[in-house]
């Protein structure tokens, strides 16, 4: 891919499209989807999606295909029952500005910041001393998924913890002084700073406790750990391991691995491990692509990415240095936190992709099932099914437990039915013709393998979160401006706007309760955006107010009583798509609200939310604040412009003068001391 960055007003915008080109190779790549063609291209599209908005309200109430129905359902005219609303707290409104809100009568306490202590010998943050020593210390950048891990070890202890925390990127304009955004060849781009990004990425572990009401960080816990781009050995295991094409230099086993890049969301499996998604590790990798001997398969997931410059300063970044090492990223990586000694394992039996999450479920016959999405416009929902079970009573016996198993992927039929497409080599098209050998090349290049099996070509699958109370899985689909415009592919019953900037919100019900079924059901529960702009047509429960609906679901969490909250992440495309900033709505899932939205929670200006996470009491809500002060403040009024380290739109949490702003982890809970969300 060309590396042609305009100039720095629309710099943004740039790596936004880059993020999110599609390398699908039934959909060519244009990049320069700015905001304004979108939006142009909307006004034409108005009379089309109209018509598309009567049909559907003018859908029978009587029972219709699931597809149809849960958008009927979400349609029907609110019974007017207030007694309905399961979210005991007032909302709050839209709206943004430099600092964070929560609904009245709860607090948001900023927990932990990027540079605060993470072990026990970590110097003090310095904004204008920063370096990889330190900060392999200290907690990292753009916190994302956030994992709840009790102790002791087995309890359901909801006031004593370990956090797990992803650190997914760095934005180097405002954590470096005097940088700005790097230059389009790198020329500013220096060793030291690439070696703090590397050291900024990954993840942390801390220790936290409750006491009086409040949460804090427990200060020189044993299990404190730093994980890292940097230095962090790991271990691949599973069918690829070992494999030719996972083999390097520094590296001729093909099983170990330093690092880990792009940790986006993830999971906590019911033995209280850690897994990390690797997501957008394309963005890591320089060089020349042309002619390498991975191109295909390495053009299909955008590498080399040219976001940052690690490659000019460390050969396993440079496609070219070493041919195979971005084989070795877009995993997911599993992690003992209890343990922090231990080595962290990319567990290629899950498939190779851009992994938004890594949330499962333990089957009912005692298999876990663990559903993730691959983050970028039309591509797909994985579904992996371990061929062993889940040992409730014997942690070490679920130690190698994501190994063996069948990765599957989701085709979704207009008739509401969901398939599970299994990608076993062998099987149907997975085969020596078609270029995989083995397990192992059907693992490396899943998304070629979805393709040829038929898969159904997504918005954006974000989080997938199963409900451990309702059963149900929840999709997040955050949106895809592409969608049915030009070339690329059309709607579909699953994807059923074009040019889809709000993204939707999809239920999957498992057929019998049996996630390891070959098919399931599904629906569309809310069309995301303005209900009160014609040409969005967004779908949402009428009794959704001005302020309930939201643009973008990401990450998602269900509360210990089975209520669904979503966090959005707008991106650039804040203003058109919502106006408001990011932040965390309540969504009723079921009955006559079913599809109502409630806003909770805010972010500041230029950030995005992440990582809502309950403890098992449902008291305590974390989330993550990640990159404020970066996206899209060129629409922030009064400010108008891209934010640098020495200006930036705020400088939240610290808001002192020397502090650039920090992505920080913020603890909710009620005044009174009762549960989120009542
Ligand atoms: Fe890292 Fe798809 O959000
Ligand atoms: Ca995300
Ligand atoms: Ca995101």
């Amino acid at each position: 891919m060309s590396r042609s960055v305009p100039d720095s007003s629309s710099r943004a915008e740039y790596f936004e499209a880059l993020e999110d080109t599609s390398v699908n190779p039934s959909d060519a790549p244009t990049l320069g989807d700015l905001i304004h063609a979108r939006l142009s291209r909307r006004g034409l599209l108005k009379g089309a999606l109209g018509l598309t908005a009567v049909g559907a309200l003018a859908a029978s109430p009587f029972p219709l295909p699931a597809a149809e129905g849960a958008e009927a359902t979400a349609d029907a005219p609110s019974t007017g029952d207030a007694g309905g609303d399961r979210f005991g707290f007032d909302e709050i409104a839209h709206g943004v500005d430099e600092t964070h809100h929560v609904a009245p009568g709860y607090s948001a306490d900023v927990l932990i910041r990027w540079g605060d202590r993470v072990l026990a010998d970590a110097p003090e943050f310095s904004p204008t001393a920063q370096s990889a020593d330190a900060q392999v210390k200290q907690f990292g950048y753009n916190n994302d998924f956030i994992g709840y891990v009790p102790l002791p070890p087995g309890s359901d202890n909801a006031e004593h913890g370990l956090l797990c925390i992803n650190h997914e990127y760095t934005n180097e304009a405002v954590m470096f002084p005097g940088l700005g955004d790097y230059a389009e060849d790198f020329s500013n781009a220096r060793a030291e700073l690439a070696e703090i990004e590397m050291a900024c990425t990954g993840g942390s572990i801390i220790e936290v406790r409750k006491k009086g009401g409040k949460w804090t960080v427990v200060p020189d816990s044993r299990y404190a750990r730093r994980i890292t781009a940097l230095d962090t050995p790991m271990q691949l295991s599973g069918p690829a391991a070992g494999h030719e094409r996972l083999k390097t230099s520094a590296d001729p086993t093909g099983t170990r691995v330093v690092g880990t890049v792009n940790n986006c969301a993830g999971g906590i499996t019911p033995w209280g491990t850690y897994l990390m998604a690797e997501e957008n590790f394309h963005y890591y990798f320089i060089g020349d692509v042309e002619g390498h001997p991975e191109q295909a398969n390495y053009t299909r997931y955008g590498i080399p990415g040219n976001r940052f410059p690690w490659g000019r300063f460390d050969r396993r970044f440079d496609i070219n240095a070493e041919p195979n090492e971005a084989n070795r990223f877009g995993w997911i990586v599993e992690v003992d936190p209890l343990d922090p000694a231990s080595t962290p394992i990319k567990r290629t039996a899950l498939g190779r992709f851009k992994h938004e999450g890594a949330e499962s479920v333990v089957n009912k016959d005692g298999r876990l099932v663990l559903y993730s999405g691959d983050d970028q416009r039309f591509e797909f929902l994985y579904r992996f099914v371990t061929s062993g079970k889940v040992d409730p009573d014997n942690r070490e016996a679920n130690k190698d437990l994501l190994d063996d198993g069948t990765l599957s992927v989701a085709r979704f039929a207009e008739d509401g039915t969901l398939t599970w497409l299994p990608l076993v080599h062998g099987q149907g098209p997975l085969t020596a013709e078609h270029g995989f050998i083995s397990q192992a090349d059907v693992l490396i290049e899943a998304r070629r393998a979805a393709t040829l099996l038929g898969a159904t070509p997504m918005d954006r699958p974000e989080d997938v979160e199963p409900s451990p109370v309702s059963g149900k899985v929840y999709v997040m689909l955050t949106n895809n401006s592409k969608r049915g415009i030009e070339d690329q592919p059309g709607t579909d019953a699953a994807n059923p706007r074009a040019e889809n900037l709000w993204g939707h919100v999809l239920e999957i019900t498992a057929a019998d309760g049996d996630h390891a079924a070959e098919t399931a059901r599904w629906e569309i529960m809310v069309r995301a955006g303005n209900p009160g702009d014609d040409a969005v047509a967004a779908r949402w429960n009428p009794a959704t107010s001005e302020n309930g609906w939201f643009a973008c679901p990401d990450n998602c969490a269900v509360d210990p009583a089975g209520r669904l909250w979503v966090s959005t992440d707008q991106g650039n495309n804040w203003k058109a798509a919502s106006g408001t900033a990011d932040g965390v709505w309540a969504l009723e899932t079921e009955g006559a609200r079913r599809g109502t939205g409630k806003m909770f929670f805010r972010v500041p200006v230029g950030a995005e939310m992440c990582g809502p996470r309950f403890t098992p009491d449902g008291r305590t809500l974390f989330v993550t604040v990640q990159h404020p002060a970066t996206d899209g403040t060129i629409d922030y009024p009064g400010f108008a412009r891209a934010s640098t380290f020495e200006d930036p739109a705020t400088r939240w949490p610290d808001f002192q003068p020397e502090m650039p702003p920090r992505p920080s982890v913020v603890v909710i809970t009620k005044d009174d001391g009762g549960a989120i969300g009542g």
